[in-house]
């Protein structure tokens, strides 16, 4: 006789805002991962992409897209956009030149979509360092986004944000250090925060799952779960494995071409919340 063993997580359907690579690539350096010795493959990227595309709707979640736009490389990147809580859009300002046009196309998509979009006034990189969980906003500084926005999308949302120091330039947006396993829990590489940050996600998250430095590396923090299925890269060996040891359902997407650009499956992928 068979024991039928169920899942112990529940997933819960999402809706995801992307964006294809079709002018992906690496023309400028705003962070330690672009360089001119590695050329993006576009083809190859496109693939990586759809197969994303693909593993969501195979799991049950909504995909939309934006239209991409010709010079802008970047755009890719759904994640920097801006942060949707409660059907409330709080839009993206962004630290780099190169990346500034990039809002005016995602407001006029959540627009269309029938949003109204707050644009920030200090540079705020959306869901790249706002992270919402456990009833609060977990916001990474150090790098692109300024304490300066916290304020505001705490005051914008009334949810309690949370500041947090990024220290390590290769972790230079939070959703490459951090990622939310379901409402209530998180992984994360400790390393990546200051001393005082450490502490206060120890506190607040005292049963989260610690990756290495490795496993950040491989963008293994740069995850998607629906709160049971986690969309995670396969480099990232030893964070799949302990998912898979605390009842989750790692799925493996390989986006290693976008990593070239300083980015992996968190950064393609905007969550719209009702
Ligand atoms: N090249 C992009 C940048 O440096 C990558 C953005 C990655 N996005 C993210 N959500 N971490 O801005």
């Amino acid at each position: 006789m068979r024991t039928i063993v169920r899942p112990p997580r529940v997933p819960r359907p999402r809706r995801f805002l992307l964006c294809e690579p079709r002018y992906f690539d690496v023309q400028y350096a705003i962070n330690p991962w672009m360089h001119d010795g590695a050329p993006v493959d576009t083809a190859l990227a496109q693939r990586q992409w759809a197969a994303l595309v693909q593993a969501y709707r195979d799991h049950g979640h909504t995909v939309e897209t934006v239209p991409p736009v010709a010079g802008l490389p970047d755009m890719v990147f759904a994640a920097n956009s801006a942060l949707v809580l409660g059907g409330r859009v709080f839009g993206a300002r962004f630290h780099a030149p190169q990346r500034r046009p990039e809002s005016v196309e995602y407001e006029k998509w959540f627009r269309a979509a029938g949003f109204e979009v707050h644009t920030p006034e200090a540079v705020c990189e959306g869901e790249g360092d706002l992270v919402p969980v456990g009833g609060y906003v977990l916001a990474g500084t150090g790098f692109r986004t300024t304490r300066e926005a916290h304020r505001e999308v705490q005051e914008f949302l009334g949810v309690p944000t949370i500041g947090l120091q990024l220290v390590d330039p290769y972790f230079y947006h939070l959703d490459t250090a951090l990622f939310p396993l379901d409402d209530t829990n998180i992984a994360y590489y400790p390393e990546a925060f200051s001393p005082g940050s450490r502490e206060v996600l120890r506190r607040l998250f005292p049963d989260a799952v610690l990756a290495t430095r490795d496993d950040a590396l491989a963008f293994g923090l740069n995850s998607v779960s629906d709160g049971c299925h986690v969309f995670v890269a396969p480099q990232a060996e030893g964070i799949v494995e302990q998912l898979a040891r605390h009842g989750y359902v790692p799925v493996p997407v390989d986006l290693s071409e976008f990593h070239k650009a300083g980015g992996g499956i968190k950064c393609c992928t905007q969550e719209v919340r009702s």
